[in-house]
């Protein structure tokens, strides 16, 4: 590489654009800028908008570094061409092989759990996936709506496990348990569960983490009617999402992006996400200070690739379409 000073003192700073809206990435930014000097100028956008942004924003993009939830929608910037290889030996001795691909990698990890009303529904009729579509739930399962992609990395994984028809199956089963047309966020399927008006959900951990560290009594006590359920522990584990980022192709400070990439995977930043935003880190051994996720407690996680999730999206939309799962 040829060092012009201009090239140097470019490398100053780094343009992040990120769908992560959590206050404390605040302070996982600022550790970077401690340790290299390199000053973040942050845009923020929602998930969907960020990618189309960068793609019209082209080879004069400013983006240096793409930071966003979900595996399918890394994998959607993936297959847009907006990412550039990365080969960095810090990160692949860091993060998972299953937890990142070429371009893009994994930093935080969320579990996708069955939750269900305490003392209406025995915890022992919800053990997997596949007990939602079981007809003694009917008419007791809350959920969201199908096209989210929370959903469509889940039943990405189990078109992945089980198979398309299979899938279907499932789907249809789960469709005809509804206690609702699907609507709202997790947080809205927790309080729907905890109010009575279904019986059984699914939801991020973080969201349940957040209902338990919460200052207001009015979310402990909606956690205190909410019983969690890892699902699948004698199968193939809980159904796992990311949050994740890559290098953008036209990024300006490139070297400096490697190296952001290279601080997520830090032991600091990695404790950041833990702490900060109830998601568990992806490099082990990571010592993290968290009740709420020390009191969900430990569980066998899927071991799924991210990039399978990503391969079975679109059939997953096809299938929830078919479904009815709207
Ligand atoms: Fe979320």
């Amino acid at each position: 590489m040829v060092a012009l000073p201009e090239a140097q003192a470019e490398e100053k700073v780094l343009n992040l654009y990120s769908a992560r809206h959590y206050q404390t990435d605040e302070a996982l930014y600022e550790g970077f800028t401690r340790q290299t000097g390199i000053k973040i100028k942050r845009i923020e956008g929602k998930e969907d908008e960020l990618l189309e942004r960068i793609r019209n924003e082209g080879a004069y993009s400013p983006a240096d570094v793409l930071l966003t939830v979900d595996a399918a929608r890394l994998s959607a910037a993936h297959e847009l061409g907006l990412f550039a290889p990365v080969t960095s030996p810090t990160l692949e001795k860091r993060i998972p092989a299953n937890l990142r691909t070429g371009d893009w990698f994994s930093f935080s990890t969320r579990a996708r759990v069955i939750i269900y009303a305490k003392g209406v529904i025995d915890p022992d009729q919800v053990k997997t996936y596949g007990d939602l579509a079981n007809p003694r739930l009917k008419g007791k399962v809350c959920s969201r709506s199908g096209s989210h992609p929370y959903n469509l990395s889940l039943m990405a994984s189990i078109i992945a496990h089980h198979g398309e028809a299979e899938a279907e199956q499932w789907a249809k089963g789960v469709v005809a348990n509804f206690a609702r047309a699907p609507k709202g966020g997790d947080t809205d399927q927790i309080r729907a569960v905890a109010a009575g008006e279904c019986a059984v959900a699914v939801s991020n951990t973080y969201y349940l983490a957040r209902l338990m560290r919460s200052d207001k009594a009015e979310d402990r006590k909606t956690m205190d009617k909410v019983g969690v359920v890892w699902p699948d522990q004698r199968g193939v584990g809980a159904h796992i999402n990311v949050s994740g980022g890559g290098v953008l192709k036209h990024a300006p400070h490139r070297e400096a992006a490697v190296r952001f990439l290279e601080y997520l995977a830090s032991d600091q930043a990695q404790r950041y996400f833990a702490d900060g935003n109830n998601e568990w880190p992806v490099v082990a051994g990571i010592k993290i200070d968290n009740p709420a996720l020390e009191a969900l407690g430990k569980f066998k996680a899927d071991s799924l690739p991210v990039a399978s999730l990503a391969m079975y999206r679109a059939k997953a939309q096809i299938i929830f379409d078919r479904a009815g799962y709207r």
